[in-house]
């Protein structure tokens, strides 16, 4: 199978660079509608799909954005691979904002979400012990570092409802006490699914801010976020524009962390 780079993008990425016959999409799906059409093209030999997590106008919140429509609608499409890319804080002081972080852990804090796709007719349990594709978490590192950008190759990641970012008292417990190392409001339920959805997944965290248990630095706000980002932007599409070489456009067979076959030993009601 070749890869199809399915690409989630957060505040702060909004397009490919140099995509090749570029058309934006309508996806439906048994979840309802995406968070937006989907940009489709190629990059090189890789067949791209890109969908903006809040859509276009940031119209949905963190715990609004239809997270099964979203990785049902890139499955359908064709995907194989999902790249998620978000803005987060940091819970380490070595992890300053305008890095990235190849997240490859997740505490999962959020509560108002649909989490699933199984549950009514068909039951299954798929595992999340490891929740990202290493092969596709080392790529994005590759691709970032060679856009220029300072890259932490692991990191757990703190999925917190929101939309209120944390008191004081929950950045430090996140922090000293559970060992998050950054903190966002939607990679969860979006890992999960895509392991549902045999998918491969990375999460690539782009660091706007230390939250707020930094006694050097005030509280988090959004103008802030918005002023790191925007100093990042280029570096994400960079980053994206180069994952397609990285990747190659090769069959790469099954994929060998298993992420293609979850599904395998995972459901528990009798076939029909
Ligand atoms: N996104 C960017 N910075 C964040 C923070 N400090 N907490 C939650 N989500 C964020």
């Amino acid at each position: 199978m070749t890869s199809y780079l399915g690409v989630i993008g957060g505040s702060g990425l909004y397009q490919i660079d140099g995509l090749q016959h570029p058309e934006w999409v309508t996806v439906d799906t048994p979840w309802g509608a995406p968070s937006d059409q989907i940009l489709t093209g190629m990059l090189g030999d890789t067949y791209m799909a890109f969908l903006p997590r809040h859509g276009r106008g940031h119209v949905h919140s963190p715990s609004t954005v239809p997270y099964r429509a979203n990785i049902d609608a890139l499955k359908r499409i064709g995907a194989t691979d999902i790249v998620s890319v978000s803005a987060c804080g940091s819970f380490r002081e070595d992890m300053a904002p305008g890095d990235f972080v190849i997240v490859d852990q997740f505490i999962d804090r959020t509560f108002a979400r649909e989490k699933s796709f199984f549950g009514q007719g068909c039951v299954a349990h798929v595992s999340v012990a490891h929740p990202t594709c290493p092969r596709l978490g080392a790529a994005c590192a590759e691709a970032a570092r060679a856009a220029g950008v300072t890259v932490h190759d692991s990191g757990t990641y703190l999925a917190m409802e929101g939309p209120q970012f944390s008191t004081l008292a929950e950045s430090k417990m996140y922090r000293d006490s559970w060992g998050a190392d950054v903190i966002g409001m939607t990679n969860m339920p979006e890992a999960k699914l895509a392991r549902e959805a045999e998918l491969c997944y990375a999460s690539v965290a782009m660091i706007t801010d230390y939250d707020s248990w930094h006694p050097d630095h005030g509280e988090v706000d959004v103008t802030q976020i918005i002023a790191t980002l925007l100093g990042n932007a280029g570096k994400a599409r960079d980053m994206v524009a180069r994952l397609p070489a990285l990747l190659g456009s090769e069959d790469r067979g099954p994929c060998q962390h298993g992420c293609d076959r979850a599904l395998e030993h995972a459901i528990l009601t009798a076939p029909d």
